[in-house]
């Protein structure tokens, strides 16, 4: 929304521009681009710096503070990421399987010029890694998970169809290290590196998280794969344990059950509870770590639950469901006594 929003005001200047230059002097106001626009690649596999000089012959606006309209995206995407500074670089992510594209220009406020802002024409640049390899040599369905927000784990499938032994090699990037690192944990199957298992991250969360797969084979040049993800977003948790069932009354039923152990904080859960009441079963969510339910007869003889959890909205914007836990019931056994032998038979195997 903010992106649209900038672009109307572009375009009213625009319009105001317009309008001035044909009634008074503003016309003649011009500014330059900025000079040596260029995006640079520090080698942190996506994160990249756009970064340029102050036009020249800025000495005739000595008095005011010139402002860059910056815009960027991936070639192919729809939209311009737009962004307004007074600062001569910028640094974002992009996604290096594509190309990236921007443009610069600079804006004199209208307090420099009586009235109207002064843009100058575009500077661009472009950037892309040059392709190696064919398409084929990419590795595939790329799998990471953060399970229990603790231990990150990567895998993946070898190219589609490759007959040559090709060594592939994770390197990773976050803000906080210095430089792209190696995975020092691979997995492999064959001798031949199927996914990561990475060491300890510390202070990763809540930032863009940089992955290139690439690779070296005696024959063949190997297409690399970036991905960025951020890691809170790719939890999957334990399940909860210690489920309890109580039967308060007739009606209701209160169940409840523990937090899965480690370092999530009880606030960022949400849980599935899956109900079974004799032959019916429902689902529901809650983020608390008990829920009181009412039955929906209070003849039912079994009751049984298990819950799953996850990483809720307040604390990531995606998460992936643990696995469900082991199930906790509850049998009405004053039911069960009108035949001995399935009393026996249940309290035996309970
Ligand atoms: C703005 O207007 C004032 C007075 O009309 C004039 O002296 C000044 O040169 C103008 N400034 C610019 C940048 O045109
Ligand atoms: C893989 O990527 C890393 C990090 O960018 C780089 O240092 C390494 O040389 C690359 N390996 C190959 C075989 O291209
Ligand atoms: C169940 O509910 C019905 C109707 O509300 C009531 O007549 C009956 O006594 C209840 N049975 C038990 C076991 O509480």
């Amino acid at each position: 929304m903010a992106f649209v929003h900038l672009d109307v005001l572009c375009f009213y200047s625009l319009l105001i521009c317009t309008a001035f230059s044909s009634v008074s002097s503003n016309a003649e106001i011009k500014v330059n681009p900025p000079q040596d626009f260029e995006i640079v690649d520090p080698g942190y596999l996506g994160y990249l710096c756009l970064q340029w000089q102050p036009p020249l012959f800025l000495d005739k606006f000595e008095e005011c503070t010139i402002e860059y309209e910056l815009k960027y995206r991936n070639i192919d995407s729809e939209d311009w990421k737009t962004i307004i500074t007074k600062n001569l670089h910028y640094n974002d992510g992009f996604d290096l399987n594509k190309g990236v594209e921007a443009k610069i220009h600079t804006l004199l406020p209208p307090h420099c010029t009586n009235g109207s802002e002064v843009q100058s024409l575009w500077s661009e640049a472009t950037y892309w890694k040059s392709p190696q390899g064919s398409q084929e040599t990419k590795i595939q369905e790329m799998d990471c998970v953060y399970y229990n927000w603790q231990y990150l784990l990567c895998s993946w499938k070898p190219g589609m169809g490759v007959h040559f032994h090709i060594s592939y090699q994770l390197f990773y990037w976050y803000d906080g290290l210095d430089h792209a690192t190696q995975c020092p944990d691979y997995i492999k199957v064959d001798g031949q590196n199927i996914g990561c298992r990475f060491p300890h991250l510390e202070a990763s969360d809540y930032k863009d998280f940089y992955i290139c797969v690439n690779g070296s084979s005696d024959s063949h040049s190997i297409r690399p794969s970036y991905f960025i993800f951020q890691l809170q977003n790719i939890v999957k948790p334990l399940p909860p344990d210690y489920l309890s069932l109580t039967v308060k009354n007739s009606e209701e039923v209160n169940l409840k059950w523990s937090m899965p152990q480690g370092p999530i904080p009880a606030k960022c859960f949400i849980y599935e509870i899956e109900f079974t009441e004799d032959d019916t079963t429902w689902v529901t969510t809650t983020v608390e770590n008990e829920i009181r339910i009412a039955r929906i007869s209070n003849e039912s003889q079994q009751l049984c639950f298990l819950v799953r959890s996850k990483v809720n909205i307040y604390c990531s914007d995606d998460g992936i469901w643990s696995e469900w836990s082991d199930q906790q019931c509850w049998k009405d056994l004053s039911e069960e006594k009108r035949s001995l032998f399935s009393s026996r038979h249940i309290l035996l195997t309970e």
